[in-house]
Formats: structure tokens, C-alpha cells, sequence
């Protein structure tokens, strides 16, 4: 008798199955413009200097590897509630917001759905449509019923009524998750006044907002991709924020993010977090220290930081630099009214409005990777191909 017998194949995750399908392609040419990494104008992942630095002092410096608590770092938690909240958080004066450390953002939504999941049972999650994929079935796995909210019209155009309508119609109570910048996937981010609707209704409708902020500093800039952040969290008494440190430290692998928990009262906040301890014992433990030490260390020394801060400062002109030279790439093709909106979109991702099978053209015939939903990872572009992409998209356009 066989164990296994009855364990079927599943398919591969709409993004990461993509990498491991780039990196099997021999084709010289190819393009991998699925999963969400920066590539500079070689075509690499850089490390950061700021980190390769402060991972120097680590190793110079460290003296246990024992484990970290259940919250992981307290100075990382401390730091980087201030980078996310503002170092003049009201917030933080009372003591009503902190940190769990987490094995990336991944993991800190993972453990807002357990908390959602367990100790406001009976509450819906609502993801705007469409959304990352992983949203979708991380939610389902811990048991969230998931709900959808439109975002995005017939045209690939931001439809903000759209979703203010529905926003309205939440039952009350429900968790609604919002994209705090660079939305993923479609690069459509709300404006400060579409902002503030959102902050009328959440309130009006009594709603809890899980807010994911995976990207910061890869918008519009460190403090005003916080805007979202910061206004529900002064104007709400309770908010969830998932915050990322993979993609603006380039810290991907080295897995570190934070669930911070903003609480009515300081003694609200430690019956939860004593909640977020247990549900992190049963998924991971402990979470690894050594990303986290590194983004603290960055954070508490002005001058790595000032090195930081020019770094992304620079990933994030590139980025805005690749859009609008798409955009012209694809002018000579007729096409750059048809994909305008690629040059207003904001973060890593665009979501081209190229269809399913015009993107297995691409794979196929092109070696140019993109996920099926027509996302495009343009932070994944030299520099040096955009007229050789802008070409392949002509063709599959025709
Ligand atoms: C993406 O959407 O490509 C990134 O968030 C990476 C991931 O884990 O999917």
C-alpha cells in the first residue's frame, strides 16, 4: 500500500512557479518580469550597501544566537514603528501601537489572519478585486471568509466609486484590506481625498482596515507612502498594518516584516499581542533575527540610514524612470496612448491590461515572463531592453 497514493499534482504558484520557469528557460533573451524583485541596470538584485554594512557590524559585534522572543526584536519593533507610524506617532506617545516581528510580510499577514480567524470569529475579510493572489488563499487557509470589493473598471482604470459603493455595504464589523501604496497588482494607488472617503466609510461603517504595506518608499517616497498608514491609524481607534522590509531593504530572502497592532488603550494592546504570541509559537516559534537586526541597525545609525535612503531613493527613480521609457518605447508602435497608464502607475507592478493568452505569447515566443493576470514587474526591467520589450508587446498587440 502506498501513503501517498491518493496525493495529486497541484499547479505551481502563479509567481513563484514563474521564477523557477524563467530560470529554466535557456533562451539568452528572456525577461522575467513576474515576481516582485528589483533588478538594477545589469539585471541584478543588488544587496544595499546600508545592509552589507550593517551585516559587517552584526558579524563583528554579535554575541549569542540564542532565540528572539515570540515579538522577535524589540528594536526593530521599536524602529520600525516609527519608519511606518512617524517618529511624532501620537501612537506611539501612548503607548498604544507595537511590532510583532515576522518571517516577511507574508507572515505577518498569516498571523492577522489567525487573529482575525480566532478571536473576531465570524468576521469576513474584503480584498479589493483584483489583489495579490496570495491575499486570496492565505486568507481561505486560516479559515477568513473573503469577500471581494471592486477596484479596477472594464477600462484597467483605477474605479474608485466603484469601491467606495461597495466599502459602503460591508456589514459591519468585517476587516477590510486595503493596499497602503503600490498597489499589488495593479499599480493604481487611491489620492489623498479618496483617502479620506475611505477613512469616512471605514468609520461610518465601523470596520476594522488590515492595512498592507509592503512597499514603502517605493511609491512617492518613504513618508508619503505612509499618508494611508498614518490617517487611519490617528483617526481610527483600531487598525492592522503588515509591513514589509523585503522589497525596500532588498532584504527578500532574509525574511523580515512586522504585524503592528494599533489598540484602543495600552491594556488592549497587550491582551492582543499576548493573542499574537501564541498564534506565532504554533506557525514559526520564533522569527529569524538576523534581517531584522540588520534593518535596526540601519535605522539606528544616522549615517547607514542617510546611505539607505539614498539607495532607495535611487530604486525608486529607476523605477519611475522604466515607466515612462516603456511608455516611449512604445510610442513608435502606435502604442503609447493604449499604455499611458503604465507612466501614472505607482510601485513595482503594472497592470498592462495585456490578456491571458497575449501573455502565454510572450512566455512562449518571447521568453518575456509576466504573471497571467497581465501584471508586469517593471522594477524586473534593464534599462537596456525596453525597446526589445516594447517591440514583443507590438506583436502580441497586433
Ligand atoms: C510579488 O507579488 O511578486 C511579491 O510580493 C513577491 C511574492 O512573494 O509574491
Amino acid at each position: 500500500m502506498s501513503h501517498f497514493a491518493k496525493v495529486t499534482r497541484v499547479p505551481g504558484d502563479p509567481i513563484l512557479g514563474l521564477l523557477e520557469a524563467y530560470r529554466a528557460d535557456p533562451n539568452p533573451a528572456r525577461l522575467d518580469l513576474g515576481v516582485g524583485v528589483y533588478k538594477d541596470v545589469q539585471g541584478l538584485t543588488p544587496i544595499p550597501r546600508a545592509v552589507k554594512l550593517a551585516e559587517q557590524r552584526l558579524v563583528d559585534t554579535e554575541t549569542t544566537k540564542s532565540y528572539v522572543g515570540s515579538h522577535g526584536d524589540a528594536l526593530f519593533a521599536a524602529r520600525l514603528c516609527e519608519l511606518v507610524l512617524g517618529v511624532t506617532s501620537p501612537l506611539l506617545a501612548d503607548s498604544r501601537a507595537d511590532a510583532t516581528q515576522t518571517p516577511g510580510g507574508t507572515g505577518a499577514l498569516r498571523l492577522a489572519a489567525e487573529f482575525i480567524a480566532h478571536c473576531l470569529p465570524g468576521k469576513s475579510i474584503w480584498l479589493s478585486d483584483p489583489t495579490w493572489p496570495i491575499h486570496e488563499t492565505l486568507f481561505a487557509a486560516a479559515g477568513v471568509p473573503i469577500k471581494h470589493y471592486p477596484y479596477v473598471g472594464a477600462d484597467n482604470r483605477l474605479d474608485a466609486d466603484a469601491m467606495f459603493a461597495m466599502l459602503g455595504k460591508i456589514p459591519q464589523g468585517d476587516v477590510v484590506l486595503l493596499h497602503a501604496c503600490c498597489h499589488n497588482p495593479t499599480g493604481f494607488d487611491l489620492d489623498h481625498d479618496q483617502w479620506q472617503r475611505v477613512l469616512e466609510i471605514v468609520r461610518r461603517r465601523e470596520l476594522l482596515p488590515l492595512l498592507d504595506f509592503a512597499y514603502q518608499g517605493l511609491g512617492d517616497g518613504l513618508e508619503e507612502d505612509a499618508y494611508s498608514v498614518r490617517l487611519l491609524a490617528e483617526r481610527l481607534p483600531e487598525v492592522l498594518i503588515t509591513s514589509s522590509c523585503s522589497k525596500n531593504f532588498g532584504l527578500y530572502r532574509d525574511r523580515v516584516g512586522a504585524l503592528i497592532v494599533c489598540a484602543e488603550n495600552a491594556d488592549k494592546l497587550t491582551d492582543i499581542r499576548s493573542q499574537l504570541a501564541l498564534f506565532a509559537r504554533n506557525l514559526w516559534s520564533t522569527p529569524p533575527a538576523h534581517g531584522a537586526e540588520v534593518v535596526a541597525t540601519i535605522l539606528g545609525d544616522p549615517e547607514l540610514k542617510n546611505l539607505w535612503l539614498d539607495e532607495l531613493d535611487g530604486m525608486r527613480g529607476r523605477i519611475a524612470d522604466l515607466r515612462i521609457g516603456l511608455v516611449e518605447a512604445l510610442r513608435p508602435h502606435g502604442l503609447a496612448e493604449r499604455f499611458a497608464h503604465i507612466a501614472i502607475q505607482r510601485g513595482m507592478f503594472s497592470y498592462t491590461g495585456l490578456q491571458a493568452e497575449q501573455v502565454r505569447i510572450l512566455r512562449e515566443e518571447h521568453s518575456i515572463y509576466l504573471v497571467s493576470s497581465g501584471r508586469a514587474n517593471i522594477a524586473g526591467l534593464d534599462g537596456e531592453r525596453l525597446d526589445h520589450l516594447a517591440a514583443a508587446i507590438a506583436r502580441v498587440c497586433r
